[in-house]
C-alpha cells in the first residue's frame, strides 16, 4: 500500500456483483421554520459486494442525509434499505447493533471524532472493550487492522491525536472502523481536509482494502475528481436527487447532464488521466 501510484489512476477489479446494500425510493424531508425542505428525494442506490461506489455532489445536495439513513443513524422519512436481502429500514435493538458492526463509517475530521486526552492505543482498546473483545484478542486485532492501513503499532500506540499527521489520523480510524470487521466501509469526505499526497495515500488504502477483504466502500465527496479516481461506479447528487448515474468511465468519458460537466469541467486534467 504505497504511495507509488500517486500520479496514476488506480485500477480496478471485477466485483462478484452480489448486492449487499441497497436503498429503494429513499426520501427524507426536514421541518425548519415551518417549511419541509427535501434533502434526500426518492434515491435508489445499490452497492455490489467488493465494489467502490461514489455519490459525489456539491454541498447542501444530500449526501451526508443519506448516508446518515444508509447507516441507520437517522430514520427516512419514506422508502427502504436492505442489507442482504434483509429489510434494515426499522431495526432496532441487538439486531440494530449487530447491523452497526457490519457496516461501518470514517468522517470527514478525524481529530474531532479523538478524545484528545487518549492516546491512540488507549482509544483503539476502549473500543474493542465496548464490543467485549477480550484484552489478547484485542492486542492482535489492533496490530492486524493497523497492518491494514500502513501503520505500525509502535509508530501510533502511544501517540495522542495531535502528535499525527492528519493522513495518520484518518488511516487510524479506517484502522477502528476494520476492527470491527465490517462488509461496508462508508466515507463521508474521509479525505477532503488531508493535503494532496496523504490524500491519495488515503484512496489507496481504500481501494486496497476492497482488494484484500472485499470490503464494500461507499465514498461520499463533493470532488468528482477523488471520485473517479477511486471508484468503479459514481453516483451524482444534485437537490437530493441522483442525476445521474453510471461506471467511473461512463461518468467521466460521456456524462449525460450539465450538472455532472460542471462538475468534471473542475477538475480539467481527469480525462487524460483515467487509465481504465
Ligand atoms: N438535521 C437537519 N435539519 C434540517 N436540515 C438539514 C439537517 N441535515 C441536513 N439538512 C439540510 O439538508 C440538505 C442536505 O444536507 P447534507 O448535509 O446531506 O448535504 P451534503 O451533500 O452532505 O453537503 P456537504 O457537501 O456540505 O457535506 C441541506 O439543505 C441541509 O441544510
Ligand atoms: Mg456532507
Amino acid at each position: 500500500m504505497s504511495e507509488s501510484r500517486a500520479d496514476d489512476m488506480i485500477t480496478r477489479s471485477a466485483t462478484s456483483g452480489e448486492i449487499l446494500l441497497s436503498c429503494q425510493n429513499v426520501t427524507k424531508e426536514f421541518s425548519v421554520a415551518g417549511s419541509t425542505i427535501t434533502a434526500v428525494d426518492d434515491v435508489s442506490l445499490e452497492f455490489p459486494e467488493a465494489s467502490v461506489l461514489a455519490v459525489v455532489g456539491e454541498s447542501g445536495s444530500g449526501k451526508s442525509t443519506l448516508a446518515r439513513m444508509l447507516l441507520r443513524l437517522m430514520p427516512v422519512t419514506s422508502g427502504t434499505i436492505t442489507f442482504r436481502d434483509q429489510d434494515v429500514t426499522h431495526l432496532k435493538g441487538r439486531d440494530l447493533r449487530e447491523y452497526w458492526t457490519e457496516v461501518q463509517a470514517v468522517f470527514q475530521d478525524p481529530f474531532a471524532s479523538f478524545n484528545q486526552f487518549f492516546t491512540v492505543g488507549s482509544l483503539l482498546r476502549r473500543s474493542l472493550a465496548l464490543a467485549k473483545i477480550s484484552k489478547d484478542e484485542a492486542d492482535s486485532l489492533i496490530e492486524e487492522c493497523l497492518g491494514y492501513v500502513d501503520l505500525r503499532p509502535k509508530e501510533v500506540l502511544h501517540k495522542f491525536p495531535h502528535q499525527m499527521s492528519g493522513g495518520q489520523r484518518q488511516r487510524v480510524m479506517v484502522a477502528r472502523a476494520l476492527m470491527m470487521r465490517p462488509k461496508v466501509l462508508l466515507a463521508d469526505e474521509a479525505t477532503s481536509m488531508l493535503d494532496a499526497t496523504l490524500r491519495v495515500n488515503v484512496l489507496n488504502v481504500l481501494h486496497d482494502l476492497r482488494n484484500e477483504l472485499g470490503l464494500t466502500v461507499l465514498f461520499i465527496t463533493h470532488d468528482i475528481g477523488q471520485a473517479c479516481y477511486l471508484a468503479d461506479r459514481v453516483a451524482v447528487m444534485e437537490h437530493g436527487r441522483v442525476v445521474e448515474r453510471g461506471t467511473t468511465e461512463e461518468v467521466i468519458f460521456s456524462p449525460q447532464g450539465d450538472y455532472t460537466r460542471r462538475l468534471l469541467s473542475d477538475v480539467p486534467d481527469l480525462r487524460g488521466s483515467l487509465k481504465p
